[in-house]
C-alpha cells in the first residue's frame, strides 16, 4: 500500500491569546517562557493533526524574538508543517502582535520545533508524507530540508 500523503493546509494552526498581566516580564512586555509555552502548543496540535497519532517535542531550533510584546495586546500563532522524514515532523511558527483597536500586526518571534510521532507503546511510527502546494510551502519544504541536512553534516563534524 502506497504511504498517506497530505497538503500543509490540513494541519495549519492558527491560536490567538491576549498579554495578560501575569505574562510579562519586570519590563512589562511579555516573558519569552509564555511566548516559548504557546509555539511549543501549536506546534504540537498541528504536528499531531499531520500524524493523527500522539507527538513529542524532540527540538527546537531558529528561535528569534524580533520585538517585544506589551500587555492588552493580542498575539497570533500561526503553526505549519514544513518538512516531514520517516517519523519526525519539522513545524514552523511564526507569532505576529496584533493591536486591537488599530488591527495593525507586528512579526514578534519565529521558530522552527521538530516533533515526533508515537505509537501506544511510546515508539516513533511512520508519519503521512508531506505534499507542499504553493509557492511558499514548497520554498519552506526545501529551505527545512536544507537545514536538516546542514544540522546532520553539523553534528558529523562534531563528532
Ligand atoms: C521521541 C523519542 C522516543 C525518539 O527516540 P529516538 O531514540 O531519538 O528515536 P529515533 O532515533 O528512531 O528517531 C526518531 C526520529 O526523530 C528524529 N530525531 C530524534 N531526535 C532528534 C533531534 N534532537 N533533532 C531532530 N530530529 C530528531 C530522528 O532523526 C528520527 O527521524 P525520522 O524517523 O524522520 O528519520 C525520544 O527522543 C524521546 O522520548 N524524547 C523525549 C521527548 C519528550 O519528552 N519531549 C517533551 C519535552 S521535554
Amino acid at each position: 500500500m502506497s504511504k498517506r500523503e497530505k497538503c500543509p493546509a490540513d494541519s495549519l494552526i492558527v491560536m490567538r491569546e491576549m498579554v495578560m498581566p501575569n505574562h510579562t516580564n519586570p519590563q512589562n512586555t511579555i516573558f519569552g517562557g509564555v511566548v516559548m509555552s504557546w509555539i511549543d502548543i501549536a506546534a504540537a496540535m498541528c504536528a499531531a493533526k499531520h500524524a493523527e497519532k500522539p507527538v513529542v517535542t524532540v527540538h527546537v531550533d531558529d528561535i528569534d524574538f524580533k520585538a517585544p510584546i506589551k500587555v492588552g495586546c493580542h498575539v497570533i500563532i500561526s503553526a505549519s508543517l514544513n518538512y516531514v522524514g520517516r517519523t519526525s515532523m519539522i513545524v514552523g511558527v511564526k507569532v505576529e502582535s496584533e493591536n486591537p483597536y488599530t488591527g495593525k500586526r507586528r512579526q514578534t518571534t519565529k521558530a522552527y520545533l521538530t516533533f515526533v510521532a508515537l505509537d501506544e507503546d511510546g515508539v516513533p511510527v511512520e508519519v503521512p508524507s508531506l505534499s507542499p502546494q504553493t509557492d511558499e510551502e514548497k520554498r519552506r519544504f526545501e529551505n527545512a530540508k536544507k537545514r536538516v541536512e546542514a544540522k546532520k553534516a553539523l553534528m558529523k563534524s562534531l563528532e
